[in-house]
């Protein structure tokens, strides 16, 4: 029996016969380099691949994702991305992009011990207690998972409006940041309208000079 990664392989020949079939000249234009413009900040969730769902192609979108899509502003690899991004690929858009049913966020709501990855869902733990009242008004659970999935999705566009990269493109030049939500069952994207164009909608403690 053929091992189930081969299956991978014999996909990526097909999809380079595809392309160059399309356009014979498709990855020696790849090749020279990239200028996307966008920054995709989104969930390691094998079903929200970023290209597939925008109808985008290669060159067009850098990636960062992790569990829950969040902007930790510890988070050394997130700063890396976000930096070469912002100051060295010129990117206009920064898009957070949650998606409804997230592992990521329903185990944040429960109280179950699952290991080093219960560290960095405290993050959603915090925007939880932020939100309690509004939350625990909604008695159906999947409803409050899925408002807290949006109050995630918020709250990570904030803190990319707190970050030094950010604030100090915005000095120059317009960047604009982006929450949306995309549903696994309907194949949609929602936008949640968190666009933010100045350091205005910030609290003052956090704006740099
Ligand atoms: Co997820």
């Amino acid at each position: 029996m053929k091992a189930s990664y081969n299956r991978l392989i014999e996909g990526n020949k097909k999809f380079a016969a595809s392309k160059k079939f399309g356009d014979p000249e498709y990855f020696k234009k790849l090749s020279l380099g990239q200028k996307p413009d966008y920054l995709w900040i989104g969930c390691s969730d094998s079903r929200v691949p970023a290209n597939e769902i925008t109808g985008t192609e290669s060159g067009e979108i850098f990636v960062h994702r992790n569990i829950a899509n969040l902007v930790v502003h510890t988070d050394m690899n997130l700063l890396s991305v976000l930096e070469y991004a912002v100051k060295f690929l010129n990117v206009r858009h920064i898009i957070v992009c949650g998606h409804y049913g997230c592992g990521g966020v329903n185990a944040a709501i429960g109280n179950d011990l699952h290991g080093l990855v219960d560290n960095w869902l405290r993050n959603i733990k915090d925007v939880y207690i932020k939100n309690q009242q509004e939350l625990e008004a909604i008695s159906n659970i999947d409803k409050r998972s899925d408002r807290l999935t949006e109050l995630n999705v918020i709250e990570q566009v904030r803190n990319l409006a707190k970050t030094t990269i950010v604030q100090e493109a915005w000095k120059t030049r317009e960047l604009y940041l982006h929450g949306w939500v995309y549903g696994i069952n309907s194949g949609l994207i929602t936008d949640l309208c968190v666009i933010k164009t100045g350091i205005e909608n910030i609290e003052p403690i956090y704006k740099l000079s």
